[in-house]
């Protein structure tokens, strides 16, 4: 077993305790593994309510069609982390083929390393000096460990070249120029000018190398195909004057980077046109979200709304009717702790009470949500009574993962296999 396997399988060891919601009462000091191998059941297993669940079969399929995709464009693949900071998932994404995983902030960086996760693509500054010096450590005592991480500034160059150098690294840190995405877009160097001043600061840097570029398309303002495509290219152009200017000249392989989930179709036409260049390309896509889709925002700008193909939403939180104070209202004891709500709210998609399990009527609508309660708008003649239970379909994956510290995984007919353990 590799050493990412080994950490992960030790996950199983951990007891059922309060610290985990929704988990049978009665499991209660049973470990994660004796809890996976009663196989119990989503209906008569004892779960509590508000319950998180994931479904075995979406998430084997996402798996499976993000590593098809990579495979078939020629695309190195380091899924975002951050969307689960789930290393059991993680090892799944290596098992498949992953180049390695992006996170976004050291201590994802340190949860990595904990799993033995041998490749990390930090998609972000990191010019923190407590986070430097332990990334120093890290890479000193592992010399199979790569890392790679952004710069876009000639200061945060200088600022992570002083600290590498009074920490005495022996190890240089490898660094990609950050290109941003279009005026007023999130991190990333403005101009190509802005970026070749930050590749020549590397370059006169003693303990950074440059070993390419990247940004995040998803950040590309007002984007449409044309928009999203006209940067990568722009992205893919910098990368080759940069290289005939000599900046990549101590690099052993050159990164490309770029990458979310709503836009895998134009990386994989504009990456598929890079020319060679002064060292072998990887041109790493870091796709995250695709891991368990969603029902609203991803399920709308997912790539597969314009090209052939398919992911399946994995999460269903299942709440249950506390309250039915007025004809139209009813209220389900799941809220913002449980629930993300940045990107939309949750929608019913089916409703079990004791007469079965039926899909909801477009009409009964979540209209809002509080800490603990999501409000539910409902139809005139509709059943819903107090004590039943509404499946609800999630937007979006990152904000739902760091609410449930432990998830169960579920097959089609509700046999929980798997608990997935996060850590945010
Ligand atoms: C820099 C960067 N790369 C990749 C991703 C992954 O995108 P997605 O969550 O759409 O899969 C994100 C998401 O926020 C990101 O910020």
């Amino acid at each position: 077993m590799d050493v990412v396997a080994e950490r992960v399988a030790a996950l199983r060891e951990e007891r059922i305790d309060h610290r985990f919601k929704g988990l049978p009462p009665d499991a209660e000091g049973l470990t994660v593994g004796e809890l996976a191998d009663q196989r119990r059941t989503l209906a008569d297993g004892g779960f509590t309510t508000p319950l998180l669940v994931l479904s075995a079969a979406a998430l084997d399929h996402n798996l499976a069609v993000l590593e098809g995709w990579t495979t078939e464009h020629g695309l190195a693949f380091a899924p975002h982390g951050k969307t689960s900071m789930a290393p059991q998932l993680f090892a799944r994404q290596l098992e498949r083929g992953a180049w390695g995983i992006t996170v976004a902030v050291p201590h994802q960086l340190r949860v990595c390393r904990a799993f033995g996760i041998p490749r990390v693509f930090l998609a972000n500054e990191l010019v923190d000096p407590a986070a430097l010096r332990w990334l120093a450590a890290e890479l000193d005592a592992d010399p199979d460990f790569a890392f790679v991480c952004y710069v876009d500034s000639v200061r945060g160059v200088q600022l992570m070249n002083e600290v590498l150098l009074a920490a005495g690294t022996r190890r240089r840190v490898d660094v990609v120029v950050e290109l941003g995405a279009g005026p007023g877009a999130r991190t990333g160097a403005r101009t190509e000018a802005d970026c070749a001043a930050v590749a020549a600061a590397v370059g006169a840097a003693d303990r950074l190398r440059l070993v390419g570029v990247a940004g995040y398309e998803g950040e590309v303002p007002d984007a449409d195909p044309e928009r999203v495509r006209a940067w990568l290219r722009r992205l893919v152009a910098l990368a080759a004057e940069l290289d005939r200017s000599g900046a990549f000249a101590d690099a052993e392989r050159i990164v490309i980077s770029a990458g979310g989930s709503a836009w895998f179709d134009a990386v994989a036409d504009v990456f598929g046109g890079i020319g060679a260049m002064s060292a072998p390309v990887l041109p790493l896509l870091r796709s995250g979200a695709y891991v368990t889709h969603d029902d609203a925002h991803y399920a709308r700008v997912t790539p597969f709304t314009r090209v052939p193909g398919r992911l399946e939403p994995a999460f269903r939180l299942w709440a249950q009717v506390v309250s039915r104070p007025a004809p139209g209202q009813a209220f389900l004891n799941a809220g913002k702790r449980d629930a993300p709500y940045d990107l939309g709210l949750p929608t019913p998609v089916a409703v079990h009470s004791p007469a079965g399990l039926r899909p909801a009527p477009p009409e009964l609508r979540v209209s809002g949500i509080s800490d603990q309660h999501l409000w539910l708008s409902v139809p005139p003649d509709d059943a819903l009574e107090v004590g039943d239970l509404v499946a609800l379909g999630l937007s979006h994956p990152c904000t739902t993962f760091d609410k449930w510290p432990l998830i169960p995984v579920a097959t089609p007919d509700g046999i929980v296999t798997d608990y997935v353990r996060t850590f945010f």
